[in-house]
């Protein structure tokens, strides 16, 4: 079992490295010699967000460390979690540590297309239409409770991630860049949810799972409270804007310069070929999954300092990157195994490059 998921229940988490130093490793692994840390400044401004989130959010370092790296691969994520265990904090606090515009909409029953990707608006005084922007144009787009909505309203907002732009009146208008959506959702056994529809759920990078918090993790929560803390006020608990679009612009290119040796993208093709003769899968992952886990896996082998990308990297990210891809055979799930054991198998029997 992959050590990065240790303590965290129903594999939360992408990654529980303490810091973006250590990269995740095998127990009984060859420990690599020592590796060149590459420190630089952008590496360093992204670090930062980290501690800035923490400064109102305990603990759920993996989820941090995911939507650092969606961030990074300018890719969308889905925030799964119970109700009550900050999903909304950690995105707004995130918003908040970063220097970009941030927009969030809280997806109701009643919410139209057009509350999301705007609309014509008749202008008496000119006679004509205008268009007027809904809030998908802008940086960072909080969709909270995105499983709210009914399917027509989740279907503009998904078409709107793919495309990156939105077209009205048969004119396309592009969303602006970066445009990363941070979606967050409860499990979908929830009453008066819609789940999101499984076909496109691969539009989003990265899920992540926000377990719940530890005892004394808990304790700390409540001692925050205790002592002031507003959730609704981050100025007050000192959060502030760490790193901007150029900061991003500056990590995406030395994320780009990440070497992939052929062993490592024959391992990610292996262990995608894997998932598609699963005997308890009825889907597996496509070729875009297995380009979204190179992605991924590089942009934290760049997070952890390195400028090369290792099989444990592969590994740490094939949960949040891949769960969302496949889909269980009903007979599979009667019999209690999820995406997350399957995943596990999978790695345990995918030979590693050495
Ligand atoms: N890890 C945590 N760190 C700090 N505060 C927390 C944490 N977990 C829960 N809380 C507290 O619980 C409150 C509820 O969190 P939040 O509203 O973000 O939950 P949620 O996951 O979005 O819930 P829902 O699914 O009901 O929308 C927060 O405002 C915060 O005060
Ligand atoms: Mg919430």
């Amino acid at each position: 079992m992959n050590p990065a998921y240790q303590g965290a229940p129903g594999h939360a988490a992408p990654v529980q490295a303490p810091g973006y130093g250590e990269p995740a490793q095998q127990p009984g692994a060859p420990v690599p010699t020592a590796e060149p840390i590459v420190e630089s400044p952008a590496r360093r401004k992204l670090a930062g967000v980290r501690a800035e989130v923490a400064k109102s959010v305990v603990g759920q370092e993996a989820a941090v460390t995911g939507l650092v790296i969606a961030l990074l691969c300018r890719g969308h994520v889905l925030l799964e979690g119970v109700p009550g265990v900050a999903k909304t904090l950690l995105t707004r606090t995130l918003g908040a540590a970063l220097d970009l515009e941030m927009k969030r909409v809280q997806f109701t029953p009643d919410l139209m297309p057009g509350d999301i990707t705007g609309s014509l608006i008749y202008d008496a005084r000119t006679a004509e239409f205008s268009f007027r922007e809904g809030p998908v144009f802008t940086n960072l787009m909080l969709a909270d409770e995105i499983n709210r909505t009914p399917p027509k309203t989740q279907a503009s907002l998904l078409e709107a991630m793919e495309e990156r732009q939105v077209t009205v009146d048969g004119d396309p208008r592009p969303l602006p860049d970066p445009f990363v959506v941070i979606a967050t959702q409860n499990p979908v056994e929830y009453e008066g949810t819609y789940p999101l529809p499984e076909a496109q759920l691969d539009r989003f990078l990265l899920k992540l799972i926000l377990p719940l918090p530890g005892r004394s993790e808990e304790i700390e929560i409540i001692n925050r409270h205790a002592h002031a803390f507003d959730p609704r006020d981050l100025k007050a608990a000192g959060v502030t804007e760490v790193a901007d679009a150029d900061d991003l612009e500056a990590a995406r290119a030395e994320v780009a310069k990440v070497q992939v040796g052929p062993e490592v993208l024959a391992y990610i093709v292996d262990i995608c070929r894997a998932t598609r003769t699963s005997p308890s899968l009825s889907l597996g992952v496509s070729p875009r999954g297995a380009t979204a886990l190179l992605a991924t896996s590089r942009a934290w082998a760049w997070l952890s300092g390195r400028t090369f990308v290792t099989p444990d990297d592969v590994k740490s990210l094939v949960h949040p990157t891949l769960r969302h891809r496949v889909q269980l055979r009903a007979e599979a799930e009667l019999e209690g195994v999820s995406a997350e054991t399957v995943l596990d198998g999978i790695l345990g029997s995918v030979p590693v490059p050495r």
